[in-house]
């Protein structure tokens, strides 16, 4: 197993001072148990600190002076006159904001204690040390204990420890370690593909030293509390059902039925899903256009202002940010124009878990402000499949109400691999996070030249990628993900997914008409980029016709909400099919409220919601649609036989509820 590496800066401006300090650590290194590979080393000015920080992903922690001088003015008549070169203060705060992971000490002189302790008391500082005690052994048992505090996993440890004793279970799951399938003949090849420990650590709320999730007062809530601090919530809850359940369980939370939330029309399905579950009244914001490529992209600011202002009665406003195609609100003013109105905001980080780790992708959503956050931990950081953070930093958070909700959605016996891989999620970005994430940047940066320079293919960058109505909305892109424009190929876009795949082993991320888009994440390699820029090279270099780029199909705008979506929902509703006997849009879905969500993939944004008015605009985009011949799923479209329909109110339903609209 390769050894970690913590390197600890300390920030001394006196040289001699320095180098003492430095000899006195770095001996107590070697002499001690020093199981992360410490090793300290020092610079003399706040700005070279800040350089080493932003330069050296292995520092784990730093010691500053807390007073850093520079000699200035020195000449042969005049002698030095000594500068303040920045407050401890300043610099505490220049470092968290570029690396709010480190752990920061402070080397003081016993006579300026209380002045120092009172001005950095609020920050995050995590100890002090008196110079001249020159206690260099204790110092460094000190900063090793919180290295290793911070490298603990509480649940996985637990996990693991179970696992060794080899405890005789009678207790789910029924495989019991694996046991059932073991000897199987008929099955034991599924046990050896997926391998012993899946089945060891596949556990149940049976055993009580792994905690609970429903209850978590044990491993789990340390977990938890690690990963609140970690990704700077007042909270932080492990979900084991996606942020696809964790966005269900803050609207249930928040949101009463009838009760009015804000939300972008282009959020995620399990948004959407939410509003039905929770029986929240939508305002749907429509999100900007890029029409040239087909790309859904933010809200306009000036919308989502517009509609605090018209909302005042709104309890939540729900915004993705970034977007699946890596596009990120300036968060701090919205969230600030909402707090002033009453209105809890929600992001939903799913595509955007890692972004407290490095300086190029903060501020986060809870760092500008936001109540709560959401983030598939899985999609973009170590852990499994299904496993996602919810954060809150609301004040006003009702805990019992939360819990209530979160264990609605949560079976009960959850997969405990997927609590691990959290966990160990959290520890890996906290210990290595910011390293991985630079390494990303530059494969990004790599990346996004290569594939440009094929002539050929184009990447999208921010310029391009931004609908006109949102240019001056302070929006920015995640250079992670990279969207690129196909349409210069002579390929289709199935055609070229289809060729990467079967040619040359590549799988992408998405697709829409024109664009594929390439995720890269801390797991990208090197190796894997120049494979992906020579499979690109080679189709380049075809040099086929280039064809033009597809007109997508716009969505209608939104209608009218008639009902409540929640109670269109529940009702039961009838076919109507998109087609007449002689395959025209059928003139009977007119005027029709739809029970159903309708969401074409791409894009994935409703062209219907439950309790929406189907217009003849609307009709005739479905039929448009199932008669493309681009591949293309339409959730919610009910095939009867060799029709398709849309679930719609009956008549007399439609008289039985409430009209909103
Ligand atoms: C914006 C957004 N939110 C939420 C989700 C759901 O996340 P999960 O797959 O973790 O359930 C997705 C999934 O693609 C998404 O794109």
């Amino acid at each position: 197993m390769a050894k970690p590496l913590s390197r600890i800066l300390v920030i001394e401006d006196e040289p001699l001072v320095l180098r003492e300090i430095l000899k006195g650590l770095n001996a107590a290194a070697r002499a001690l148990d020093n199981p992360f590979g410490i090793a300290f080393g020092g610079v003399a000015t706040a700005q070279a600190a800040l350089a080493a920080i932003e330069a050296d992903g292995d520092i784990q922690a730093v010691l500053v002076d807390d007073k850093l001088y520079t000699l200035e003015g020195a000449s042969p008549r005049r002698s030095a006159a000594k500068t303040l070169q920045m407050s401890a203060l300043e610099l505490v705060q220049r470092i968290t904001g570029l690396r709010p992971e480190l752990n920061v000490y402070i080397l003081i002189a016993k006579e300026q204690e209380d002045e120092v302790v009172d001005a950095l008391f609020s920050e995050a500082v995590d100890g002090y040390f008196y110079r001249e005690e020159r206690d260099y052994r204790g110092i460094y048992r000190i900063l090793n204990a919180q290295i290793q505090e911070k490298a603990r996993t509480p649940f996985t440890d637990q996990l693991k420890n179970y696992v060794w004793m080899a405890k005789d279970q009678w207790h789910t799951p029924g495989h019991s370690s694996g046991e059932s399938l073991r000897g199987s003949p008929w099955v034991s090849d599924f046990y050896e593909f997926m391998g012993d420990h899946v089945f060891d650590a596949d556990l149940s709320v049976s055993v009580p030293m792994l905690d609970s999730l429903m209850e978590p007062k044990g491993v789990i809530a340390e977990a938890q509390a690690m990963a609140a601090k970690a990704f700077g919530a007042r909270s932080t809850f492990f979900a084991t059902n996606g942020t696809s359940s964790a966005n269900k369980v803050i609207f249930q939370t928040l949101l009463a039925p009838g009760e009015k939330l804000l939300l972008d029309r282009n959020c995620h399905k399990s948004v959407h899903h939410g509003v039905v579950l929770s029986g929240a009244q939508p305002v749907y914001l429509d999100s900007a256009l890029n029409r040239r490529f087909g790309l859904y992209g933010p809200v306009p600011r000036k919308s989502i202002l517009e509609a605090i202002r018209r909302h005042p009665d709104a309890e939540a406003l729900i915004l993705t940010s970034c977007t699946y195609d890596g596009l990120r609100y300036d968060l701090a003013p919205i969230v600030a124009a909402a707090h002033a109105g009453g209105i809890k905001v929600i992001v939903d980080e799913a595509w955007y878990g890692f972004a407290r780790f490095h300086p190029e992708f903060r501020p986060t959503a809870l760092e500008a402000g936001a109540d709560y956050a959401t983030q598939s931990t899985h999609k973009v950081l170590s852990a499994f499949s299904q496993a996602s953070m919810i954060h809150v930093n609301d004040p006003e958070f009702r805990e019992h109400l939360f819990r209530e909700n979160f264990n609605m959605h949560t079976s009960t016996s959850p997969q405990y691999a997927l609590i691990a891989s959290l966990d160990v999620a959290r520890k890996q970005a906290v210990m290595e996070g910011y390293k991985l994430l630079a390494r990303t940047l530059v494969l990004a940066r790599e990346l996004r030249q290569q594939i440009s320079a094929t002539g050929v293919f184009r990447v999208l960058e921010l310029e391009d990628l931004l609908p006109e109505e949102v240019r001056h909305d302070g929006i920015r892109l995640d250079p992670t993900k990279v969207t690129v424009d196909v349409s210069g190929c002579g390929y289709t876009v199935d055609e070229l997914q289809q060729e990467l795949f079967d040619r040359y082993n590549i799988q992408i991320e998405k697709s829409t008409f024109n664009t594929i888009t390439l995720l890269l994440s801390i797991g990208t390699t090197r190796s894997k980029v120049s494979r992906l820029y020579d499979a690109l090279m080679r189709i380049a270099r075809e040099k086929r016709a280039a064809r033009r780029l597809v007109r997508t199909p716009e969505i209608p705008a939104f209608t009218k909400l008639r009902y409540l979506p929640r109670d269109a929902y529940y009702c039961g509703g009838e076919l109507v099919p998109v087609f007449d006997d002689q395959e025209r849009v059928n003139r009977a879905l007119r005027g029709r409220v739809c029970a159903d969500g309708v969401v074409p993939y791409p894009p994935g944004i409703p062209v219907l919601v439950p309790g929406q008015l189907i217009t003849p605009a609307i009709a005739q985009y479905l039929a448009n649609l199932l008669r493309s011949q681009k591949r293309i799923e339409l959730h919610g479209i009910v095939q009867e036989g060799y029709q398709p329909c849309v679930r719609a109110l009956r008549p007399a339903e439609e008289r039985g509820l409430r009209r909103i609209g």
